[in-house]
């Protein structure tokens, strides 16, 4: 008897009986090729299927060729896509998984593509984020649209998926009708709130023309679009109350947020630190309005949490979506009571939607084999004779080749010269909004560790004679990177700090006046500035990008502005460190190549990025038979390649033959 009796009992949502309440809801994997979905999106999802989820929806199908958001868009519309749907459905189903296909329009919002299309939408109102100035859509158009939806439902019906979600959130195509915000016809389609409900009115109606009674078709909605202008739970609920007394709805799956607006769109997919659960209230007010089933999502990550909301009535399906890819074997952990197993999602969107926005199949920072387990689960599943592995450095990339190694039964000795294991991460649990990404990661490696048989030597200094003494078979080097300063003049003055330096308690005195020079448009320099603000400093954050957080996602970005708008630090973009000369600091521009001198400061903080630890590596490479080295020690990347270079050096030891495709 499992402990979440809520999130492990079996509902009915419209024709489709489902085993438990846990949902993967739609997301890109990017893993289609002409329109049709390709054999590593089907192994991505057995992974998750064969982990214990109730329902997948897959991502995003365009109902019509106006509406692909990129050229990696699923031809929701087109018979060509049935095989792989129904390869899909069949190995799901062989999990007593369901699956339902997402029913796309994209509208005024589209994210790329190889020639661009006229954008259609109910009116010509921009999408701001993306540029987008759409044409208003003749009768003929909406209704051919319209069609498309039918035609795409009957599509996944003859597939033999169990239903079809009607995509309206984040500002979508029937968002962009009935919202009085984008929608300014003077024709049936537009004027009263019965005329911008028609659209979608008439998608549900059409759709279940085409696919008869015996199916299941809800939609996916925000019930806060988040922005200054646009739908919020008010304006939801009544939408919801008009919705299910003029057409059957047999499910609304609630979420937040809006596509063309910055502040809007960080609710796709949104990033810690915005709270755990935090749509659940919104869910209950329509769950309580409709009197249909709800499904609810965004940053539930915990199954305590999903039961709780199940129980409570906030939901009826919880949608746990990134928390899936990060241990696609959430479900049969939980039902077994496995908690301690369980890797929690960081909230970091660096690969998941990161991928995506930048065109790329989808992966996890924390869990690098998600996306890649058409690639990678040969070699897991392939012969291996057992090696002795010397790991040195307990950063992410070498406790994860660690990790890997003991799962794959190598006997591992991981010797760390610090006290304690997460190397850059101890860093960053300290900067104000990278707080919760590094704790959970660090929790999710100490829990591992505690139960993996891994020799773990801290506080230890790695020596030729203890290599000696060890003889291992395989040497990994991950010991990591460490500040890069700039060849300019005076950075050996004490009042000029690292980020490591100040956020590692090695600062010293600091004074009123501080300047933050970003040089890689990453976190640390935001964060730097931010952490200071915060402590009643007067900060300037000088940056040498185009714009702040310039390698970071967006929706990410939009916290960091939010942030720094409100702690109103002081911006400025296009300048880097020039050095201090007589006791002024020099600013660059770094297009017109004229230098600024500042007079008045007391400390400066440098976040200009990091230089390899090659050293060890060099040294050691001819002390065992296999040495290698991963991370930033190799390059300084991000922790995902440290984790994805973890994994793959550890599942390479002592491979003796290949695996069994999947
Ligand atoms: C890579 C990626 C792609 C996504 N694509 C879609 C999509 O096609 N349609 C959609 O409605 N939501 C999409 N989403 C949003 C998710 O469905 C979900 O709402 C979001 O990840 C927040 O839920 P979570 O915290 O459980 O991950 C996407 C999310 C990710 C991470
Ligand atoms: S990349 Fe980060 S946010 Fe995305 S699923 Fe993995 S851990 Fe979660």
């Amino acid at each position: 008897m499992t402990q979440f009796k809520h999130l492990f009992s079996k509902v009915k949502i419209g024709n489709t009986e489902l085993k438990n309440r846990i949902l993967s809801t739609a997301h890109q994997t990017n893993y289609v090729e002409n329109g049709i979905p390709t054999p590593e999106m089907l192994a991505y999802h057995v992974a998750r299927a064969k982990g214990g989820a109730g329902l997948i929806i897959l991502e995003a199908a365009a109902v019509h060729s106006s509406g692909m958001l990129t050229s990696h868009t699923i031809a929701g519309f087109d018979e060509k896509v049935i095989p792989a749907y129904v390869e899909i459905a069949k190995k799901l189903h062989q999990y007593g998984t369901k699956v339902f296909s997402q029913l796309f329009h994209g509208g005024r919002e589209v994210v790329s593509s190889d020639y661009r299309n006229a954008a259609w939408s109910s009116s010509s109102e921009p999408s701001f984020r993306f540029g987008i100035m759409p044409r208003p859509m003749n009768i003929e158009e909406i209704k051919d649209v319209i069609d498309g939806y039918g035609i795409s439902a009957l599509m996944a019906k003859r597939a033999g998926l169990d239903g079809v979600e009607i995509c309206c959130s984040h500002g979508y195509l029937p968002a962009q009708f009935w919202s009085s915000n984008t929608n300014y016809r003077t024709d049936e389609y537009g004027g009263t709130f019965e005329n911008r409900m028609r659209f979608i009115v008439e998608i549900l109606q059409r759709v279940w023309e085409y696919v008869g009674d015996d199916f299941t078709v809800g939609i996916r909605m925000s019930a806060d679009e988040m922005t200054m202008d646009g739908t919020n739970v008010a304006d939801a609920v009544k939408i919801v109350e008009y919705l299910v007394e003029n057409v059957r709805v047999d499910f609304i799956n609630v979420t937040s947020g809006d596509s063309s607006t910055y502040a809007g769109s960080t609710h796709i997919v949104p990033p810690s630190p915005i709270k755990h659960a935090y749509n659940s209230p919104h869910s209950f007010k329509i769950r309580m309005a409709g009197a249909v089933p709800v499904f609810v999502g965004s940053r539930i990550i915990d199954p305590v949490d999903a039961d709780k909301i199940v129980g409570a009535g906030k939901a009826d399906m919880v949608g746990m979506t990134r928390a899936l890819i990060v241990d696609p074997e959430l479900p049969n952990k939980a039902i077994r009571g496995d908690l301690q197993s369980i890797d929690a999602c960081l909230g970091c969107i660096q690969a998941c939607i990161g991928h995506y926005s930048r065109g790329l199949p989808i992966g996890c920072v924390q869990n690098p084999m998600a996306g890649k387990e058409k690639e990678l689960l040969p070699l897991v599943q392939s012969v291996k004779v057992k090696q002795k592995v010397l790991v040195i450095g307990a950063g992410p990339a070498g406790l994860h080749a660690s990790l890997t190694a003991d799962a794959e039964g190598h006997e591992v000795i991981l010797v760390e010269q610090s006290n304690e294991i997460g190397g850059l991460l101890q860093t960053m649990r300290k900067a104000p909004l990278r707080q919760e990404v590094a704790e959970t990661m660090l929790d999710n490696y100490t829990r591992k560790l505690a139960r993996s048989n891994i020799d773990v030597q801290l506080g230890r200094k790695i020596t030729f004679e203890k290599i000696e003494e060890i003889k291992p078979d395989v040497i990994i080097c991950a010991v990591g990177s460490r500040p890069y300063i700039p060849h300019v003049e005076g950075t050996d003055d004490p009042r000029v700090l690292t980020v490591d330096q100040l956020f590692n308690g090695n600062a010293g005195s600091i004074g009123k006046r501080v300047l933050v020079f970003d040089l890689m448009g990453d976190w640390p320099g935001i964060e730097a500035a931010i952490h200071l603000k915060e402590k009643n400093h007067d900060v300037t954050l000088y940056s040498a990008k185009v714009h702040i957080g310039k390698e970071i996602h967006q929706y990410l970005v939009n916290e960091y502005l939010k942030k720094l708008y409100q702690l109103k630090v002081d911006v400025r973009p296009h300048f880097d460190f020039g050095g201090i000369h007589n006791n002024q600091v020099k600013l660059r521009n770094l297009f017109t190549h004229e230098s600024e001198l500042i007079n008045e400061w007391d400390t400066i903080v440098l976040a200009t990025g990091r230089v390899p630890n090659y050293e060890l590596y060099e040294k050691v490479k001819g002390m065992a038979p296999v040495v290698k080295q991963i991370g930033d020690c190799l390059a300084p990347r991000t922790i995902e390649e440290a984790t994805y270079e973890g994994l793959t050096s550890a599942l390479e030891i002592g491979v003796i033959s290949s695996g069994i495709p999947v």
